[in-house]
């Protein structure tokens, strides 16, 4: 199940979940940054998230066990439809998935409105 929710208000176990989930798949953890979040929820844990601020997606991220079912794509889909204005997103080049990223996001509907040596910039209108 899809949730939108204000960060203000999760409850602690919601904000712990989240904050797993993310150190689990990246490096650094922004979470204090996003006032919006999309969830996704299953059996009642938090297994896909994806950070929501300005016009920018951040830190879009599925449990390594629920990958490749299509849960990030409706994340996506569902961001899209509450955003309505264009969303943008950074890529960064030093991942080992990066083209795999690139790919994903642009099968997704998103372009590379440009890139230097350390990211690209994706957008979708
Ligand atoms: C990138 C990431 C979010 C993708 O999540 P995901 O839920 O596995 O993505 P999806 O399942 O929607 O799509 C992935 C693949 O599954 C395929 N897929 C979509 N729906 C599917 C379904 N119902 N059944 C099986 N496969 C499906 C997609 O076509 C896609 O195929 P591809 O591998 O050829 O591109 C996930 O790998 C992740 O968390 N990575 C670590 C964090 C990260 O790097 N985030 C990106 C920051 S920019």
């Amino acid at each position: 199940m899809i949730q939108i929710a204000c960060v203000h208000n999760l409850n602690i176990f919601q904000v712990v979940e989240c904050n797993e989930l993310i150190n689990l798949c990246f490096n650094t953890n922004r979470f204090e940054d996003y006032k919006t979040i999309i969830i996704f929820v299953e059996n009642y844990k938090i297994i896909g998230f994806v950070g929501i601020c300005e016009s920018f997606l951040n830190q879009l991220c599925i449990h390594p066990s629920h990958r490749n079912k299509g849960i990030a794509t409706k994340l996506l889909k569902m961001s899209y439809n509450i955003i309505k204005k264009p969303l943008k997103l950074y890529v960064d080049k030093k991942k080992e998935t990066t083209d795999y990223l690139v790919s994903f996001y642009k099968k997704n509907g998103y372009y590379i409105e440009y890139e230097n040596n350390k990211e690209y910039l994706m957008y979708i209108n």
